[in-house]
């Protein structure tokens, strides 16, 4: 069982404190931090007494705040265990306030549904299958077949790649993961931005002593200066990045910064991760050379964000010696990847520019609808204009987003709170919009998103009518 310090409790809280009772703030802050992931299932929250120390508040209000997610669900407590975190049944309506909604709308998650080509590769895989049955039917570097595709495709990037330079894995999150474990010690620091993909956060913590940020905003991009102070001041041995249609901001990495982030790292003896998830799902923008084309940067990639979130194919490009580490490293973790979605990969791989072609068309609708939708129905707030990725990064004026998120969540709406994607509580002000949903979705959680506005920001959204923009 986790066991969350009282400190480390207290940095995921953030400003946790609102209008209205504080033991009924410091609840609702809990149970969304449990909603949302950051507080893993069966963790076990800090004594009272520990976690009322750390905040400068009485016992008496952290007593009130965890009675108060016990009956509702969220906490258990047993004699000897403490306080350990739960979700309860889902879709039943928290108290007083009724969901509005029965459809499966989930905000929190940016993905797209699979992409049309996926079954008929399937079936063609399939009837591939027989040729490998004599086979383990699993193996840790990848088909060569697939190996060659896609080291293929780094070569017509301008990376010149060889398929001994690649290892298929079970997704991106296993190929981060692995990396971490494999090239991270116990005393190493890393440096990831902020915002992030927040599953890189979970695989870095698991291993570095510390993590320090570097800022990327959806406007400016990364923060030159403190690029530079990060690297000199930390000397981190990792550094994690999404340098083309960065999650959640959408913004790319200028060519000038990439050389310089591959000049610092070769200064500091740093190891650097460029997460290329998301990189191909360009709208109207262009993506940048990879990050190898400026120096032995480590690339990650997958098939979970272009063809289809359930087929597990990934895969690290780096060099011959890093994948035999790599390799090594992995049977500990898992035997391989499994040969029938291997050959799907393969399947697709062929027809990859056209599914490209499709999810441009997607994301440009998508894009198209909430940029109207959510201009017309939130005036105030900042939607910035991004040329590719799946999500854009939303202003919302006011510190209030984890508020936001759980009244929106009451209302059959999950979506990702700013803080979700930062550290330590930060990005209050901000909003995660997913850009992959059919119009009907969007309008619908635009409509249940301006209702719990009202209930957070009442002064400054009364009146306000849901305006159906049309695009
Ligand atoms: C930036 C980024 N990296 C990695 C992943 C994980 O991808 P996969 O499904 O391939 O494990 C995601 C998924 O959301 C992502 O957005």
């Amino acid at each position: 069982m986790m066991v969350l310090t009282a400190r480390r409790l207290t940095a995921e809280l953030g400003a946790w404190r609102a209008a209205g009772p504080a033991y009924g703030a410091l609840a609702d802050r809990i149970r969304l931090l449990t909603l949302d992931g950051r507080i893993p299932l069966d963790t076990r929250l800090p004594a009272e007494r520990e976690l009322a120390a750390e905040l400068g508040i009485s016992r008496t209000t952290v007593t009130a705040a965890y009675a108060r997610l016990r009956e509702a669900g969220y906490l258990h407590s047993t004699r000897g265990s403490g306080s350990v975190v739960a979700i309860p049944g889902r879709g039943r309506p928290v108290e007083g306030i009724e969901a509005r909604t029965t459809t499966t709308l989930d905000f929190s998650k940016a993905a797209l549904p699979a992409a049309p080509q996926v079954a008929q590769a399937a079936l063609r895989a399939a009837q591939a299958l027989p040729a490998y049955l004599s086979g383990t039917g699993y193996d840790t570097l990848g088909l060569p077949r697939l190996r060659q595709a896609l080291a293929d495709r780094y070569t017509a990037k301008g990376v010149p790649t060889d398929p001994k330079n690649i290892m298929v894995t079970l997704g991106a999150q296993h190929a981060i993961s692995l990396i971490t474990k494999t090239f991270l010690s116990r005393t190493d620091i890393a440096l990831v931005e902020a915002p992030s993909y927040p599953h890189a956060y979970d695989a870095l913590r698991l291993k570095a002593r510390k993590l320090v940020t570097v800022t990327v905003d959806p406007r400016r991009g990364w923060d030159h200066d403190g690029l530079l102070q990060a690297f000199r001041g930390a000397r981190p041995a990792l550094a994690y990045v999404m340098p083309d249609f960065h999650n959640p901001t959408g913004a790319v990495m200028p060519a000038g910064q990439r050389e310089l982030l591959m000049d610092l790292a070769t200064c500091h003896d740093s190891l650097v991760i460029a997460d290329e998830t998301t990189a191909d799902l360009r709208i109207d923008g262009a993506a940048g050379a990879p990050l190898a084309a400026y120096g032995p940067a480590i690339l990650v990639g997958s098939m979970g964000k272009t063809v289809w979130g359930g087929l597990r194919i990934g895969w690290i490009r780096a060099q011959s010696e890093e994948i035999s580490r790599l390799e090594q490293a992995r049977y500990a973790q898992d035997l391989g990847t499994p040969i029938l979605e291997q050959l799907i990969a393969l399947e697709l791989l062929a027809e990859y520019d056209e599914i490209l072609r499709f999810r441009r068309v997607q994301l440009t609708e998508g894009r198209s609808h909430v940029e109207a939708l959510f201009r017309a129905n939130f005036p105030t707030w900042d939607v910035p204009h991004v040329v590719g990725g799946l999500c854009t990064w939303v202003n919302i004026g006011e510190p209030v987003s984890s508020r936001l998120a759980l009244a929106a969540r009451d209302g059959g709406l999950p979506i990702g709170a700013g803080p979700r994607f930062g550290l330590g509580g930060a990005f209050e002000r901000f909003l995660r919009l997913p850009l992959c949903y059919p119009a009907e979705e969007t309008s619908l959680a635009v409509e249940i998103l301006a209702d719990a506005w009202r209930r957070v920001e009442p002064s400054r959204a009364v009146g306000t009518e849901f305006k159906p923009a049309l695009v």
